[in-house]
């Protein structure tokens, strides 16, 4: 078969864009030399890649067999261009880091500085829930991982690197707020807005509860975390949430942390890679920055002197 590069790349786009017009603009060409590019790949493939279904296209089994293909090659060869730049010693390349979603309120943030300093490196940012950012790592799609509960089926190095405190809130004028010490019996009185099954919040919550074999009544089930906060702020209930997630828009006017007995549960967040992966240049400098850059951030935020900072001085 006769197949170049060129006609893998523009196949591979009208596949993901399901659109001949969507991938000549994605890739700055005509959309005849698409139509002509995938002609010639459907001779030399010998069946056809794609079907047209009114105005749909749609990929045939064999346009679905090379889309396979295609990806594993794609992803094959940007290992090998990873390692020519590795073995060249050069902080150049693709970064993936998959994150769980209350990792939001700190990566990306870490990110910037990164990124300006090694400006030959591009990152692809994965923001998934804990069920789907181990599902990731069981298929090896990122770089590393960053995580609050690290799987216990999976074989993994697992590096802790900053603080992940779980707090209580609730809205400002509740009547729990600024009673010191708060009982568990009495917070199991209250109905709570949790964060979905499969959320790392949720799991750490879960598990601190039953050890204490206390049940709360869960009125409600948010993913997200900023609707939790207005959920809250909005009278619904209580619930709980990383720290980090009240950091950025603390909600000082609207929100109270509550100082409940055995709060906040301080937990840590983990670098994660599967064992035995041999991490790139890129992924490696990336490693050693958030270990570095954490201890800043750790001290800024949590500061041993004030367990909260920056919401007990607002309230
Ligand atoms: P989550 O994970 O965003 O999926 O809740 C956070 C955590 O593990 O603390």
């Amino acid at each position: 078969m006769r197949i170049t590069w060129n006609q893998l790349r523009l196949f591979e786009a009208v596949a993901r864009n399901g659109s001949f017009t969507r991938a000549a603009e994605e890739l700055h060409v005509v959309q005849p030399t698409v139509s002509a590019q995938i002609k010639q790949l459907t001779d030399s493939v010998g069946l056809p890649v794609f079907e047209q279904i009114g105005k749909k296209i749609y990929l045939t089994d064999a346009g679905k067999e090379l889309q396979k293909t295609i990806k594993e090659l794609f992803e094959s060869w940007e290992r090998f261009e990873m390692t020519i730049s590795d073995l060249k010693g050069a902080k150049a390349g693709r970064l993936r880091v998959a994150i769980v979603t209350t990792a939001k309120y700190f990566i990306p943030r870490l990110l910037g500085p990164f990124c300006q300093h090694y400006p030959g490196i591009n990152v692809s940012l994965e923001i998934v829930n804990r069920d789907q950012t181990v599902k990731r790592l069981g298929e090896n799609l990122d770089d590393l991982y960053i995580m609050g509960v690290p799987p216990e089926h999976l074989a993994i190095e697992r590096v802790p690197f900053l603080q992940n405190p779980l707090v209580v809130i609730a809205p400002k004028r509740h009547e729990l707020a600024g009673t010191k010490r708060v009982s568990l019996k009495r917070l199991a009185k209250e109905r709570f807005i949790m964060r979905e099954k499969g959320s790392g919040t949720r799991i750490a919550a879960e598990e601190f509860f039953s050890k204490r074999k206390t049940v709360l009544s869960v009125k409600m089930e948010l993913s997200n975390n900023e609707a939790i906060k207005w959920a809250v702020a909005g009278g619904m209930g209580l619930s709980i949430l990383s720290q980090h997630a009240l950091m950025l828009e603390p909600m000082h006017d609207k929100i109270a942390v509550l100082d409940v007995e055995g709060f906040p549960i301080i937990r840590s967040w983990y670098i994660v890679y599967p064992t035995g992966k041999q991490l790139s240049v890129v992924a490696a400098t990336f490693f050693a920055y958030l270990k570095e850059e954490a201890e800043m951030i750790q001290d800024e935020l949590f500061a041993p002197q004030h367990p909260q900072p920056p919401y007990k001085g607002r309230r």
